[in-house]
């Protein structure tokens, strides 16, 4: 359920009955807002399933969440949780309030059934008068055959739901997806909690359901992989138009922010938008790993660190990185310290294969970063590659590279998130899987242990890979990552656009 707005009594207007009723007549019938089955419904279909199969004769409650208030009477874009997304194929900005219930048959199986808040009538003050989910203020929504036709479930009102949740308490196990809407995830507690269940038992069953949620996403269908590739293909034009605008952002200042802007437009308008805030890192920021202020100036000399990805309306977003110099040429430093990021990726990304264990990628690429830190001298004295890669001991590289050098990715940049170690970085790699490979070395401007020529380096270098049944696919390849042929990028980009 949406918090609360505030309502802006002091610009309410008075409605009289003889307005209402002149609003409400003379509109053309409707038009059916949906034709047809919705590519992403047909996939979420047989996702619905696993989850049936693996919760038999229980209802599963997976709520969409509500609006959020950004301030006073406006609201945050709404995302649906993503849970629901993927079991839905409902993306972008839908439905606000909406809840899936998986409702158990007798059989075993589940009816899927949408609860959610429909078309309101011409004749209602919804229509005219709501600010927040009116026809006149934000547009029209679906009706319930839309719905239904556009998912192949069964939808109905979201005034419903309160009954249809509860409905034989006692008698089924009800879990929830906790995390999507705290207001329903209260009520739904007072509902079902009872003097022989309590409350750590009712969150310890929802959490199972979470888990089940998000390692179902551990490997995409084909679907998923195609969307995988289109959210690269967009996020490639984001970078090419960063790549174009590259003398713009050094000439007006706060360069950092041309960047954001020119990506987020392309990620805008061939996308749902950014699948998380751009970091558009110039110079010594590009050594804070989460640059998203981006506040600086684009200096002639810098490089600049674009970690940026476009979500598509399917909300699966991509997540990459590319180390650009501003002027389209590295200096030595800068190119030193990118070419080792480079081998230490190369290295990742050859152990990118089905039997190989997700943290071998990690275990590749780091021994790349620790044998160039090394031979620069910069790990303490006596301190080789071997004794820095020790788990129990060294580690003295982590102050060059403290992050991983993969996560999932799928719907949420840092997909399946609750998967266990065993499931995520101890599980060996399966097909289908798509994760990035994403080493850096980033030398603080301030810091005294590095060698002085590379104060103030930040390099990432960041693709996204497809696990296939002998390897691996590189879903970015088609931007470049060498340091020479990120040069011939940028001059072609910027012939090209003349
Ligand atoms: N963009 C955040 C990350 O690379 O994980
Ligand atoms: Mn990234
Ligand atoms: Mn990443």
């Amino acid at each position: 359920m949406s918090e609360e707005q505030k309502k802006p009594e002091n610009r309410a207007r008075p409605t009289t009955d003889e307005l209402r009723k002149f609003i409400a007549e003379d509109w053309a019938p409707r038009h059916p807002g949906a034709t047809g089955l919705s590519e992403a419904a047909r996939y979420a279909a047989a996702r619905r399933d696993a989850v049936s199969a693996a919760f038999p004769g229980e209802r599963l409650v997976i709520p969409a969440g509500g609006l959020k208030v950004r301030s006073n009477d406006t609201d945050y874009v709404f995302r649906p949780h993503s849970a629901f997304a993927h079991l839905t194929g409902l993306g972008g900005d839908r439905e606000p309030d909406a809840v899936l219930i998986l409702e158990p048959r007798d059989d075993g199986t589940h009816e899927a059934v949408l609860y959610f808040r429909p078309l309101a009538g011409r004749d209602t003050d919804e229509f005219f008068a709501d600010a927040r989910y009116g026809e006149f203020w934000v547009g029209a929504r679906p009706t319930i055959e839309d719905l239904e036709t556009e998912l192949g479930l069964t939808a109905r009102h979201i005034d419903e739901f309160a009954d249809a949740a509860v409905k034989d308490a006692g008698e089924v196990t009800v879990r929830l997806v906790r995390d999507a809407d705290r207001d329903l995830t209260r009520q739904l507690d007072d509902q079902r909690s009872s003097e022989t269940t309590d409350q750590d038992d009712l969150t310890e069953a929802d959490e199972e359901l979470a888990h089940f949620l998000s390692t179902l996403r551990l490997t995409k269908d084909e679907w998923e992989v195609e969307e995988m590739r289109r959210a690269v293909e967009a996020t490639r034009h984001g970078f090419e138009a960063v790549i174009a605008a590259l003398p713009e952002a050094v000439g007006k200042g706060r360069g950092e922010r041309w960047v954001e802007g020119v990506f987020g437009l392309v990620a805008r308008h061939e996308g749902n938008g950014v699948g998380y805030d751009s970091i558009c890192a110039a110079g010594d920021h590009a050594t804070t790993l989460h640059w998203i202020k981006n506040t600086g100036d684009l200096r002639e000399g810098d490089l600049i660190l674009l970690d940026a990805g476009v979500e598509r309306e399917s909300l699966f977003t991509a997540d990459i990185t590319r180390t650009l110099p501003a002027n389209g040429t590295f200096t030595d430093a800068q190119r030193e310290v990118y070419d080792a990021v480079y081998a230490a990726q190369e290295a990742g990304l050859a152990a990118v294969r089905p039997g190989n264990r997700f943290s071998d990628v990690h275990a590749a690429a780091i021994r790349v970063i620790a044998e160039h830190l090394h031979a620069w001298g910069l790990l303490p004295e006596g301190v080789d590659v071997e004794a820095t890669l020790d788990k129990d001991h060294g580690q003295y590289h982590r102050r060059w590279m403290v992050h991983g050098t993969s996560h999932h990715l799928g719907i949420d940049v840092h997909d399946c998130a609750l998967a266990t170690r065993e499931e995520y970085l101890d599980a060996e790699l399966r097909p289908g899987m798509v994760l990035t490979v994403e080493p850096g070395l980033y030398f603080k401007a301030d810091d005294l242990k590095a060698p002085e020529r590379f104060r103030g380096i930040g390099v990432r270098i960041e693709d996204d890979v497809l696990v296939t049944e002998d390897g691996y696919e590189n879903l970015s390849a088609a931007m470049p990552r060498t340091s020479a042929e990120v040069e011939g990028w940028i001059r072609e980009v910027q012939d090209r656009r003349g």
